[in-house]
């Protein structure tokens, strides 16, 4: 299949463009830099250049393709409306250019805000709605295109997509470890977190493009739910570090932007992703990844 790629020199992103050259597919990946698009074409991947921010480039490349994956995304954490905006005009862009072609249309969503004192699952629907909502109520958008002809697929990754050189969250609370020279978890650490090695992850995005119906929601999750405790123990571990408990009051002042997420429970089933496409994750665990030295090379925060 010819596939478009946003995001293709991503974390994630990366990963999926390996796996989906290695299934014979072909990509073109968005590319907003030399270094991205000479990344993407040393794989063998054909690159368009192009911003979020230009629309066109965006529609050209889903014009032109049998399938869009749609990873990028402006992560600008002092700016979360502005990435919100981004997110939202990429997928009305990308649906706009699909309607009526049936084709699959598989896109990032997380597990945030999904459900409350309970792992949330497949079933639960996005509650957000609307251009001010978490990601620009990007899914529901997305989702809202599949009576209008188009295969939209949402890809809910745990909120740690982990592995070696990940620069997201883990790296992002490992930072500010470092920084603040303690480990800390929020209340008694008890709140969990979802997690997903980056190879399962990208596995679940080409499975989920050969065989997920139109409006499936498919959870990337491998563990249901890693305590926070456990998290900041094994970062903790990695860098010599005492590990203490944050007062919830203190959570936002002590990890910055990153508090918002850690302070939450983001616990989050895959059973009907794991039954619906036969996936089943092989990668190693989060607190295995962080031992093996996964994230000492994080950066510190600031
Ligand atoms: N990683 C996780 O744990 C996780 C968890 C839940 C949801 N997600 C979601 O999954 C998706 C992929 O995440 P990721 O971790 O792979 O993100 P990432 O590593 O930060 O990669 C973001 C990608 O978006 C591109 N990008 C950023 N700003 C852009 C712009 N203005 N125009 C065009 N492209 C732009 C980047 O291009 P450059 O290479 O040029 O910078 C990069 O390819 C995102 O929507 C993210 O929110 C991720």
């Amino acid at each position: 299949m010819r596939v478009f790629v946003t995001g293709a020199s991503g974390w994630i992103g990366s990963a999926t463009v390996d796996e989906l050259l290695a299934a014979g597919h072909e990509v073109t990946g968005l590319a907003r830099s030399d270094a991205s698009a000479a990344a993407l074409e040393a794989k063998g991947a054909r690159v368009r250049r192009g911003d979020l921010d230009d629309l066109a480039s965006i529609r050209a490349g889903a014009e032109e393709a049998e399938a869009v994956i749609h990873l990028a995304n402006k992560h600008d954490w002092s700016n979360p409306a502005a990435s919100a905006a981004a997110e939202r005009g990429a997928v009305q862009t990308i649906g706009d250019a699909l309607v009526g072609t049936d084709r699959p249309f598989l896109f990032a969503s997380g597990v945030a805000g999904l459900s409350q004192g309970r792992p949330s699952t497949e079933a639960d629907p996005s509650p957000f709605h609307g251009p001010d909502s978490p990601r620009g109520g990007s899914e529901n958008l997305a989702l809202g295109f599949v009576e209008r002809g188009v295969a939209s697929v949402s890809l809910r990754f745990a909120p740690t997509v982990h592995g070696a050189r990940d620069h997201g969250f883990i790296a992002a609370i490992a930072a500010v470890a470092r920084e603040k020279g303690v480990s800390g978890y929020p209340g008694d650490g008890a709140n969990r977190w979802a997690a997903v090695h980056v190879s399962d992850a990208a596995r679940l995005v080409v499975t989920g493009l050969a065989k997920a119906p139109a409006g499936s929601r498919l959870h990337a999750v491998a563990e249901e739910g890693v305590p926070t405790r456990e998290i900041a123990e094994a970062i903790g571990r990695a860098f010599g570090l005492p590990v203490a408990s944050i007062a919830p009051e203190e959570v936002q002042g002590h990890f910055g932007w990153i508090g918002t997420f850690f302070g939450m429970d983001l616990a989050a089933s895959s059973a009907a992703t794991r039954e619906l496409l036969g996936w089943t994750p092989v990668g190693p665990t989060l607190i295995e990844d962080i031992d093996a030295g996964g994230y000492s090379a994080a950066p510190s925060a600031g």
